[in-house]
């Protein structure tokens, strides 16, 4: 075993202490999600100079975490039925909620014709089926400005190769189109993808400018998008959140200027608000070694968090209660049928394994930064039931979605 040197990358300190960690892993058993709130609360804090940070659901879409963006006074964005359902049964009045999405379904159909919620279209034929179903109503255009970028290439929403939004040139065209169908454009929105970077969001800028005015007189609201990156790795910076508040302020002031009207600045992030706030706790099942590779398989697979297997994602894993121990390069998997079941791998699927202390059966360990993207893209593979997740703030701990049950996992099968 090849011990390593110090000055290596070590993960986060865990904000929940370890001996609240192992006792909620006895009373709810593993793998586990658990969320702190005072992180959540830490990151919309920094948002406050949007005047309105819309929430993407999609990131982690459980109820009391639902609950918990209301208190903190985030509006909602939604791309499903299910999602709507989601911030309704949250308590969101649904003048809260925005419906952005490249297609209408049946489902989300009929529940947009019952409900006041408002609609951010990314193709022009959700126009006519719009308006079909609210005649007169007000909608926003989210834009393909030509460029994307994000933490991987399936996470990248603009340019031709990505499906999303309004190409920037056929915008004066759809314009005319939703006039002419009788419908009000008050806003303009792009998102160009998930775990950007300071300068591509800087570009968005221009191009938000640029659409404002074409939309020109009755424009009301202007959304930044999210894709607001997280330091996952240990040593990165966080994302400089006073200059980007800063230079969107800079751009709204000059838009309203230039249109002699008060415009609304939106934020619609989703990872930056939940991802820091969770960790993924699974307990070890078998150490090993393959040739020169230690393996350390806990109980908690690609099943329950799929963003290293699916982009290659990085999350920093630690060993409860062996902080003082010599590390070495580990490579952490789960109990998957499928090699790619391994929480430590980068792009391509090449192998990246962590620095850390030899672990025996039965330690914890944590999967750091899985707060976003984690729970809410679970899957059944392999039969195995979700997880269960705990909400920690401050010195209660409340299990917000308990494990499901091998009945629950049958039943819509019987
Ligand atoms: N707004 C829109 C229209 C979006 O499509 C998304 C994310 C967001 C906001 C929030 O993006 P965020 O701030 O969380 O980066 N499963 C991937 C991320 C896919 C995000 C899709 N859309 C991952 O695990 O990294």
């Amino acid at each position: 075993m090849h011990q390593t040197s110090p000055g290596l990358p070590l993960p986060p300190a865990r904000s929940i202490a370890d001996k609240l960690l192992k006792e909620l892993a006895g009373r709810y058993g593993t793998p586990l999600y658990i969320y702190d709130a005072a992180v959540i609360r830490r990151q919309a804090a920094r948002l406050d100079g949007f005047e309105v940070v819309r929430y993407a659901v999609k990131a982690n879409s459980n109820l009391s975490i639902l609950r918990l963006m209301r208190t903190l006074g985030c509006q909602i964005d939604v791309v499903s039925a299910g999602e709507i359902i989601r911030a309704l049964k949250a308590d969101f009045n649904p003048v809260e909620i925005v419906f952005t999405a490249d297609l209408f379904d049946q489902a989300a159909l009929e529940l947009l014709a019952e409900q006041p919620i408002h609609v951010n279209i990314g193709s022009a034929d959700m126009i006519e089926q719009y308006a079909a179903i609210r005649p007169g109503s007000s909608i926003t255009m989210r834009i393909n400005p030509g460029f994307g970028h994000g933490h991987d290439k399936k996470v990248s929403t603009g340019g031709e190769e990505s499906k999303h939004g309004i190409w920037h040139r056929q915008l004066q065209d759809t314009l005319q189109r939703a006039l002419a169908a009788g419908l009000k454009v008050t806003g303009v929105h792009i998102h160009i993808g998930s775990g950007s970077d300071f300068d591509h969001l800087s570009r968005i800028r221009k191009s938000l400018a640029a659409a404002a005015r074409t939309i020109g007189a009755g424009l009301e609201i202007i959304s930044a998008g999210g894709g607001l990156p997280v330091p996952y790795r240990p040593g990165e910076s966080d994302f400089d959140i006073e200059r980007y508040t800063a230079d969107w302020q800079a751009t709204r002031t000059e838009l309203e200027t230039e249109l002699g009207r008060t415009l609304t600045l939106e934020v619609e992030p989703g990872r930056y608000l939940v991802a820091e706030a969770g960790l993924l706790l699974a307990e070890v099942r078998a150490v090993k070694t393959s040739g020169r590779q230690i393996y350390i398989l806990g109980d908690a697979g690609f099943n329950d968090l799929v963003r290293p297997a699916m982009y290659g994602a990085y999350h920093p894993i630690s060993i409860i209660g062996r902080e003082d121990e010599p590390r070495s390069p580990t490579l952490v998997g789960g109990p998957i049928c499928e090699s790619a079941d391994l929480f430590t791998q980068g792009k391509e699927s090449v192998i990246e394994p962590q620095p850390l202390p030899r672990a025996q059966v039965g330690d914890l360990l944590c999967i750091h930064h899985s707060g976003a993207y984690g729970a809410s893209m679970s899957s059944l593979y392999n039969s195995r039931p979700l997880a269960a997740e705990v909400l920690v703030d401050g010195d209660s701990a409340t299990l917000i979605r308990r494990r499901q049950t091998w009945e629950e996992m049958l039943a819509p099968e019987e």
